[in-house]
């Protein structure tokens, strides 16, 4: 019985470390995600973006697409806008290597709120 009863112990304890060990990292990647950096993300729009797509999102150039309409950010992924982010278009320069890891979903998580006004 006694047997038993550390058995158990050491089960419910070694499941508990695993828990607490698998749910630590998520947790954290899931609150970086929830709450994106919107300062770093409006910096890097104006440094790199505005001048082809506009500082509130109407297109500056042709082809552009206008990010300050609802229903152009409805019909949009975030990973969609990512991938275009990073590899650019037929006139849009590609950013990947030029902008830092962080950078790229802050930026994209700043084009989001340019279509909620
Ligand atoms: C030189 C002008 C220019 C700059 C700078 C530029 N873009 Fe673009 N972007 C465009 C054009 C034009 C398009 C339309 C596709 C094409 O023809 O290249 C486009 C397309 C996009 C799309 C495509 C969305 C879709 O509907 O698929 C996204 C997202 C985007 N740009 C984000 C950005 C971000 C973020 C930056 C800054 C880091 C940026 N662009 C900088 C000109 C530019």
């Amino acid at each position: 019985m006694r047997f038993a009863f550390s058995a158990l112990t050491a089960a419910a304890s070694a499941s508990l470390l695993l828990a607490v060990a698998c749910t630590a990292a998520p947790k954290a990647a899931a609150k970086a995600a929830a709450k994106p950096d919107l300062p770093l993300g409006r910096s890097v729009y104006t440094r790199e973006c505005a001048a082809c797509h506009g500082p509130d999102g109407k297109p500056a150039v042709p082809n552009s697409p206008d990010f300050s309409l609802k229903s152009y950010q409805k019909s949009v992924k975030d990973a969609q806008l990512t991938k275009a982010t990073l590899d650019g278009g037929k006139t849009m320069p590609p950013f990947k290597g030029k902008l830092k890891p962080a950078e790229v979903p802050a930026v994209v998580a700043y084009v989001r709120t340019l279509g909620k006004k």
